[in-house]
């Protein structure tokens, strides 16, 4: 899977996905990452990307042209392997002739979007290339996004101030699900959400701590007991804190 994030801070995205799970699958060429900076493909003398809002209001909104550039840039690397700068775009194809459904999809990071979930991230995991839009300041020039962009995608109803939060959210949701990044003992299964549960408390050694003893079931061996245990504790849980989860998992049985 190549994760193509066009952004005012590539640097804020490339630290957090090359650590840890998402930076060894990286390593082992199972996930790529391409944060690639908008700023670069502006057509302003001062490097701006931003201006005033047509109709007035507070706030500055991202201009169409170093967007569309940057997007176009993109498209072109991924057919051909290699990113133009903005000079050598003049001789490039607008979007190639592709028709939606044949194109890369294009997430816009945006609180306006489809509520992101597991569902999604698995979906998302099947694509072979996938480009996040991280928007800033009040958001995009609807032209620009009528243009390139073919999904919305919200992290939670809240605000944040940019796009690349919720970039590193999705891409790191959708690693995970891409065959390989996960190690057998890590793997999705029992995980949760996984049938619309949440997951069972779980415990380590040592068997007592602080007073505090571990479920006997979990040390007596007896593994049916135990996955029958677990089955209820996370349907119990889910219950107790995530009441809309239970309701939907309870209205499905
Ligand atoms: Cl995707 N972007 C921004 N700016 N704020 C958000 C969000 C996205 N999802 C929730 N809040």
């Amino acid at each position: 899977m190549d994760f193509y994030v066009m952004t005012l801070f590539p640097e804020m995205v490339e630290q957090a996905l090359s650590t840890s799970i998402t930076g060894r699958a990286m390593e082992n060429g199972i996930i790529s990452l391409n944060a690639v900076n908008i700023r670069d493909y502006t057509k302003d003398r001062h490097r701006k990307v931003d201006d005033y809002t047509y109709g007035g209001g507070a706030g500055m909104l991202m201009t169409p042209q170093p967007v569309y550039d940057c997007y176009r840039a993109v498209t072109e690397k991924i057919n051909t392997g290699r990113l133009p700068e903005l000079s050598e775009l003049e001789e490039i194809d607008s979007i190639p002739e592709k028709s939606p459904e044949k194109r890369v999809r294009c997430v816009y990071l945006t609180p306006q979007g489809e509520v992101f979930n597991q569902e999604k991230a698995k979906e998302l995991a099947r694509e072979e290339s996938l480009i996040l839009l991280c928007g800033h300041y009040e958001g995009i020039d609807e032209r620009v996004l009528e243009e390139i962009v073919t999904d919305n995608i919200s992290i939670g109803d809240y605000v944040l101030t940019g796009g690349e939060l919720a970039a590193m959210v999705v891409c790191d949701a959708v690693s995970r699900m891409v065959p390989g990044v996960l190690t057998n003992e890590m793997s999705g299964v029992g995980e949760s959400f996984e049938g619309g549960l949440l997951e069972y408390p779980q415990y380590t050694r040592p068997e007592n701590w602080m007073g505090k003893s571990v479920p006997p079931i979990l040390v007596s061996g007896d593994h049916a007991k135990v996955d029958k245990w677990r089955y209820e504790q996370s349907v119990e849980r889910t219950k107790i804190r995530r009441p809309d989860l239970y309701k939907a998992f309870s209205d499905g049985m």
